[in-house]
């Protein structure tokens, strides 16, 4: 009997397939459901702004529905903007509410596991609770997005951390989401920390991590 090889590419690929049915359904909800449980999106861009006053250029990783993005071009109106996502659907709602910023906003429609370009060209890379759902191909992307920084840039970072509860991890699962902890410690691996907290929310169901830090030599 052969025997059977499963990739890391082929589980990559099943995954990404996987959310875009997920999302091909939540992006029509996305934005009336998330502002109550995603925490600290508004909090984390206000932190990066401390570190990278005046970036020129600002990746999002998984920028969904352009919530942030439109955050970011107003908090930063000299920056340009491009957002990454394997979502078409989730890309289709940010690009009708982003149309009013023109160029200055470009959304790409792609899963991120490799830098987008040779040289790193951004001043900031944001990635806000998406990472946790990036399983397998975590690694990978913190890697791009440190190569798709400049040598002072900084990465910005906010998402589900832990839960005592299991029943509560184990629902965030079957929602794609993992959350044990395993990216704070990459995160300060990769980057030197300049924001790294961990907040309660609801009272402690759950925990979400805030991190910024200045790309690593
Ligand atoms: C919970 S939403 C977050 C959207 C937005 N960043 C926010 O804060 O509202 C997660 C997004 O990450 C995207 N995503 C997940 N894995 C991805 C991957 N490997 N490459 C690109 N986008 C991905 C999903 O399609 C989804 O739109």
């Amino acid at each position: 009997m052969k025997p059977v090889v499963v990739s890391h590419r082929n589980h990559v690929s099943d995954t990404a397939r996987s959310l875009e049915k997920y999302y091909a359904l939540h992006a029509h909800i996305y934005d009336a459901t998330r502002w109550a449980f995603l925490f600290g999106r508004s909090a984390i861009l206000e932190r990066a702004r401390v570190a990278q006053p005046a970036p020129r250029r600002i990746l999002e990783i998984g920028c969904g529905t352009g919530r942030n993005l439109i955050q970011l071009a107003r908090l930063f109106p000299h920056a340009h903007l491009t957002g990454v996502d394997l979502s078409a659907a989730m890309l289709n709602v940010a690009r009708r509410k982003t149309a009013c910023y023109g160029p200055r906003i470009s959304l790409q429609a792609q899963s991120y596991h490799a830098p987008l370009g040779r040289t790193g060209s951004h001043d900031l890379v944001l990635c806000s609770y998406a990472l946790s759902m990036f399983n397998p191909g975590f690694e990978a992307a913190i890697v791009a997005a440190r190569a798709d920084l400049t040598c002072n840039g900084h990465f910005a970072f906010v998402d589900f951390h832990g839960s005592r509860w299991p029943w509560f991890t184990r629902w965030m699962r079957i929602n794609h989401v993992r959350m044990d902890g395993h990216l704070l410690p990459l995160l300060r691996e990769n980057f030197t920390p300049v924001i790294d907290h961990i907040r309660p929310a609801y009272g402690g169901v759950w925990d979400y991590g805030l991190f910024v830090g200045r790309k690593k030599d």
